[in-house]
């Protein structure tokens, strides 16, 4: 009786080999981008005391309420994967005690989330994040440059068409706190047109009414106070800076006072790119500033400004190459019988050639040659039709003392000692 056949949980994918050049491409492009504006890498484990997430992400989000995958180990403790970067980030810096390094302490990441979601294309509960987190200034030029980079990120990755930049600012945490007030008052004037998780959440978080697709609630939140218009000072300040710096960098954005963020930790500065090749998950990447989270955490008071972007979304969004093996310089063949691995040969007949062709295959790698090897116990016909389905440049069909070495590109063909394929082919390559 044949067992049933497993799959992958959903919501989760397997990134196979021929996904794998274009993932490499962003995550070449971002280390590019990011470390060349002075981000250094950090990863940090992809669980956490569900605390963290609890205090971090806030509880009154989606997130904290229904999505994370949470579990309890061997030694009773409450555990969570984690479902976003930002209070990991956060974390590390206290406890690692970055507030003593030169600031900002700037670091990139690209690593994989967990959110239980509702799965959908551009949407799974196991997604890939490259983030970015800049922490210790408050400078409005950390913001934009933030900002920049994302847009450089995703520039160079092909992701321009219907790709749109929505700004706005929340203010800090005392200013919202006013205009939380004036939002009640107006939802509450409103109840019974509103959908009714809206109501649920109008003490715990009203702004999220910004966000539902309900007809009714949309129509109240048309007439509903803007908090841009209720920002205090210096938040004012901060926002008219940050635009001024997006504008002197040429970064094209639209200001939206109903932009919400999924998060709580969110002060001043918020941002988001949608992506029209997206369909109904538009949200490529976003972020924003969070000046209260180090300390809600247990640091010090420290500033911080990032964001994350979906890969998924990336290559959904982009023109990605997908697939480009890497080109092999060298394949190295041998004579066998064709019959399986070496099955069925007098032990000793063909295994010298089999042994020198592995020989040959160490010292092309040694020099730097991308070089492989029959593996599978294909007759020498079918060795040189793999090598060519391979693009191989040379081949060179080995023998104990001598082997021949074939040019596929030049066509020519020529029979040397062994000891010496590697060498010829380098110079081939590197016309000497
Ligand atoms: P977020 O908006 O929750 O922010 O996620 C950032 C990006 O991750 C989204 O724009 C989207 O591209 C991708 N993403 C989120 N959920 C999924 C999913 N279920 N499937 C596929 N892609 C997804 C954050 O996570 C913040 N930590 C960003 C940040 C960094 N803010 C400040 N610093």
């Amino acid at each position: 009786m044949s067992e049933a056949k497993l799959k992958a949980p959903r919501g989760t994918h397997d990134l196979l080999p021929e996904q794998a050049p274009a993932r490499a491409r962003v995550e070449a492009a971002a280390r590019a981008i990011l470390e060349g504006a002075g981000y250094e890498r950090i990863e940090t484990p992809v669980f956490e005391a569900t605390e963290l997430f609890a205090r971090g992400v806030g509880s009154s989000t989606d997130i904290v309420q229904k999505e994370m995958y949470t579990f309890e180990d061997g030694g009773g403790r409450s555990l969570t994967l984690r479902p976003e970067g930002t209070a990991p980030v956060c974390r590390a810096y206290v406890e690692h005690g970055m507030h003593k390094l030169r600031q900002p302490v700037k670091l990139w990441y690209l690593s994989s989330f967990f959110r239980y979601e509702r799965a959908q294309a551009g949407r799974q509960r196991q997604f890939w994040q490259v983030g970015a987190e800049a922490l210790g200034s408050q400078e409005p030029a950390v913001d934009a440059e933030s900002i920049v980079l994302l847009a450089e990120l995703l520039g160079e990755l092909g992701i321009s068409g219907g790709l749109r930049l929505r700004l706005s600012s929340l203010g800090s945490r005392e200013s919202r706190a006013d205009y939380g007030e004036r939002l009640r008052a107006h939802l509450r004037a409103h109840e019974d047109e509103l959908a009714l998780e809206v109501v649920e959440r109008i003490d715990l978080n009203p702004l999220r009414a910004f966000d539902s697709e309900h007809e009714g609630t949309r129509a109240v939140m048309a007439s509903a106070p803007r908090l841009l218009d209720f920002l205090g000072v210096e938040d004012a300040e901060h926002f008219a800076e940050v635009r001024a710096l997006l504008d002197a960098a040429g970064v094209a954005y639209e200001v939206d006072s109903t932009l919400v963020r999924g998060l709580d930790y969110y002060t001043r500065t918020v941002f988001e790119f949608t992506s029209t090749a997206l369909g109904a998950q538009s949200g490529v990447g976003g972020g924003g500033r969070y000046d209260g989270l180090v300390e809600q955490l247990g640091g010090p008071a420290t500033p911080g400004m990032g964001w994350a972007a979906g890969i998924e979304r990336i290559l959904l969004a982009g023109q990605l190459p997908a697939s480009g093996a890497r080109a092999v310089d060298l394949y190295i063949a041998f004579e066998n019988d064709g019959m399986g691995p070496l099955e069925g040969a007098p032990a000793g007949l063909r295994r010298g050639d089999a042994r020198a062709a592995f020989g040959v295959l160490s010292v092309a790698r040694g020099a730097g040659l991308t070089a492989q090897m029959e593996l599978a116990g294909r007759s020498l016909k079918n060795q040189l039709g793999q090598a060519n389905k391979l693009g191989a440049r040379y081949v060179a069909i080995v023998g104990a003392g001598e082997s021949t070495l074939k040019d596929m590109q030049g066509g020519g063909q020529e029979t040397i000692a062994t000891d010496t394929v590697v060498h010829a082919v380098l110079r081939g390559l590197h016309d000497l």
